[in-house]
């Protein structure tokens, strides 16, 4: 999508100080700079972006993808390239440290190539420590920005073309949303749309809020404008995102509900499929499971994050609901769409977590029966409530509670799984398969992944698929 013809911008005035027509100002610039420099080196430089976190983390990296074509990079998905962007996540430990792991590898690829250029970008540099410790010991780091001013990327590249030093860009916070800025979609017939950026909840574990900034939503006329220009674009499938959906438009003048926004994007022709995320237990509506009942457009799959089922570490973790709060609306959802899919989140091993809590646990994924369930072990995030709790748990008792929930999701799961075998259900194909060259793959309304015969042809489009045989989480399909 190209908002503004690069080639009609006049270099040879300053720059403008109005968003996002500044930012069209340094594509063209970056344009010509980064035209130079493939002219220099006697080939198209290429640009790789590697994406670390959720689907909001996914989206970023389109915006950055669209940017980085709009200014004459070839896009590649493999880090032997010009330019190689981290766009990072810091939501657990674990994530931080692939991250670390993977720049020593970066590093020896710039020795080899000299023009390289690395930037790291996205929550993980949001928290000083980080940027501190890639200051002293990853010099080789040529720009660094964060969550809030990710729409400057463009005028951040010319800096960084302009310079051989690091160039260090983070904002703490923004109440700014720029509109209208290009993205490169990774699949031309779905899309991730930003709703609602940052998060206000404060759960006492969760680093988001403070790598993400607070709650704002984006006006309901431009996530339409957006969907109607994707539909139009061949986007059949639209997923909704934000930490907390439920809340949406409550900072909005006038107020606007999430469950009234979808009834709009509802009506939007030519679009098939809605999906959202997040939902947080806490603000799901009657009106929203109203809405999603009867919409033909809305799947019937709701993620919907646990935790835990301990109604003494809910209220630890900040999460406002108790366990029976969310069984019942786990009924509620059930007898309004019966063949709604229920998936959660749950973390194993909150500071304090005894035996009774997490059998508390154990006793609402038994009584829900998920259709899948990602489980974590809990990560101490510097900066959070939870970190300064000293009853963390040794590791060898969250690891004997993670493989015992662990056992009942996946029993759970394939029972719900079987289920469906036999019955015809509509699948999206979205890929060819990745072991099988005759085999496509695609998802069902409900989420669910299905393997079936076929070519590249199918991919985008609808198709009718009779679920021969479950394999557990997935299923192997004939086309009917
Ligand atoms: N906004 C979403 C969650 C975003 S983070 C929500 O509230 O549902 C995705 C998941 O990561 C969370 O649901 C939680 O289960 C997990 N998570 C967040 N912080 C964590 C931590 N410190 N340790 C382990 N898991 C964590
Ligand atoms: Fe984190 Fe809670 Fe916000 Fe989700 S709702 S992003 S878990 S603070
Ligand atoms: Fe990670 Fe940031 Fe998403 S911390 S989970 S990439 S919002």
């Amino acid at each position: 999508m190209e908002f503004m013809n690069l080639d009609e911008i006049d270099l040879s005035l300053s720059a403008p100080t109005e968003e996002p027509m500044r930012q069209y100002y340094y594509m063209a610039l970056a344009k010509k700079k980064v035209a130079e420099l493939s002219r220099q080196v006697g080939h198209t430089l290429t640009a790789c972006v590697t994406t670390f976190g959720c689907q909001m983390n996914a989206r970023d990296s389109e915006k950055l993808q669209g940017i980085l074509k709009q200014v004459g990079y070839e896009l590649v998905d493999h880090e032997e390239a010009d330019f190689v962007i981290y766009n990072t996540c810091t939501v657990r430990e674990n994530a931080n440290n692939k991250v670390y792991g993977r720049l020593g590898y970066l590093h020896s690829q710039k020795d080899k190539n000299p023009h390289m250029m690395i930037a790291l970008c996205g929550c993980m540099m949001q928290e000083p420590e980080v940027v501190e410790k890639l200051q002293e010991s990853y010099r080789f780091v040529d720009l660094i920005f964060g969550t809030h001013n990710l729409y400057k990327f463009a005028e951040l590249l010319c800096d960084s073309l302009d310079s051989d030093r690091m160039v260090i860009d983070i904002w703490k916070d923004t109440d700014l949303i720029v509109e209208n800025l290009p993205v490169e979609r990774k699949y031309a017939f779905k899309s991730g749309v930003n709703i609602m950026f940052g998060c206000n909840n404060f759960c006492s574990y969760c680093i988001v809020p403070y790598v993400r900034g607070r709650e704002r939503s984006r006006k309901p006329q431009e996530i339409l404008r957006e969907i109607e220009r994707l539909v139009a674009d061949g986007v059949k499938e639209v997923m909704l995102l934000g930490q907390n959906v439920n809340s949406y438009g409550k900072n909005l003048d006038p107020q606007v509900s999430f469950a009234e926004l979808l009834q709009e994007v509802d009506k939007i022709p030519g679009l098939e499929r809605i999906r959202f995320m997040t939902s947080h237990p806490k603000d799901l509506s009657d009106e929203l499971i109203a809405v999603m009942a009867s919409s033909k457009k809305i799947c019937h799959h709701m993620h919907l994050p646990l935790q835990t089922g301990s109604n003494r570490l809910l209220q630890e973790m900040n999460r406002h609901y108790t366990r029976e709060h969310y069984l019942e609306l786990v009924e509620k959802l059930r007898r309004a769409i019966p063949d709604i899919a229920i998936t959660t989140d749950i973390i194993v091993g909150y500071p304090g977590e005894t035996e009774e809590d997490f059998l508390d646990t154990m006793d609402v994924v038994e009584k829900v029966g998920y259709d899948s369930a990602f489980t974590f072990i809990y990560s101490k995030r510097t900066g959070t409530p939870a970190a300064k709790k000293e009853d963390q748990i040794p590791e060898d008792v969250v690891k004997d509670r993670f493989d015992r929930l662990l056992e009942v999701v996946r029993r759970d799961g394939q029972k719900r799984a079987e289920s469906y075998t036999g019955s015809v259900q509509r699948v999206l194909i979205e890929q060819m398969n990745e072991q099988d060259e005759a085999l496509v793959t695609g998802r069902m309304d409900n989420n669910s992944v299905v393997h079936l015969p076929g070519d590249a042809s199918m991919i985008g489009t609808f198709v009718d698929v009779k679920l021969v045989e479950c394999k557990g989480f997935y299923y192997i399909g004939q086309r009917v």
